[in-house]
């Protein structure tokens, strides 16, 4: 059942994933309205892009409360105000109380830029670098207590290159996560999400045609 899903964005940083959402929106691809933006940081570049765009949004500084509980209260209150059924994380670098997954019980999303359960945590590029993976990518998962550890909805993979840098990954892995951002939240508004235990399936999800990648390519078997 499709119907346009009232989603609240969390940042911290420059916001190319909100970009992202905003432009799938804009150009009829997403099913969604932005009903605010939350920034935990005053000079996070994601509050010029909704300035750009004539979003909502609001900075809590959570260095401004006495507590996580009391800061994570305040954005239960502005997210429940503005009526959003869906909390998307997008470069959000805050761990969030027990009070707010419990306010939003499997209606919080996040992106992380691994194929986790691999390289949880941060600087996760570096790390799969330094690891020698010969392919890593991004993962959109629902948030849970733990940290990058729900439930995953989709994976995107990218072959890492011997020559790769942590900004030509990180570049490569981005440019995916702009890809499946979106795609998550349009199953979400099309009610195509399903449980199973810690599993997520998707109704009707078509399947890969290729049914392996090698990197390095394969060269006689
Ligand atoms: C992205 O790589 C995201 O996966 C991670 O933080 C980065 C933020 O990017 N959580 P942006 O702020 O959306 O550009």
């Amino acid at each position: 059942m499709l119907k346009k899903v009232n989603i609240g964005v969390l940042v911290s940083g420059s916001g190319s994933n909100l970009q992202a959402i905003i432009n799938h929106i804009e150009d009829g691809s997403l099913d969604a309205e932005i009903r605010i933006v939350i920034s935990n940081n005053p000079d996070a570049f994601a509050l010029e892009r909704c300035r750009i765009h004539h979003l909502r949004s609001v900075l809590v500084d959570h260095r401004k409360f006495d507590s996580r509980e009391i800061c994570d209260r305040h954005m239960i209150e502005i997210l429940e105000s503005s009526g959003v059924e869906l909390v998307v994380m997008a470069g959000f670098m805050r761990i969030l109380s027990l009070e707010f997954f419990r306010a939003f019980p499997r209606r919080i999303i996040n992106i992380h830029p691994a194929l986790l359960p691999a390289f949880p945590g941060t600087h996760v590029q570096h790390k799969a670098l330094e690891y020698g993976v010969k392919f890593s990518g991004c993962t959109v998962h629902f948030a849970d207590e733990g940290v990058d550890t729900g439930p995953i909805i989709i994976q995107s993979v990218v072959p890492v290159y011997d020559d790769d840098s942590d900004d030509t990954l990180s570049a490569r892995i981005l440019k995916e996560e702009h890809r499946i951002y979106p795609q998550a939240i349009q199953y979400y508004a099309e009610g195509r999400i399903n449980f199973q235990g810690r599993k997520v399936l998707i109704d009707n999800a078509h399947r890969l045609t290729e049914q392996s990648l090698h990197n390095p390519p394969l060269t006689r078997f």
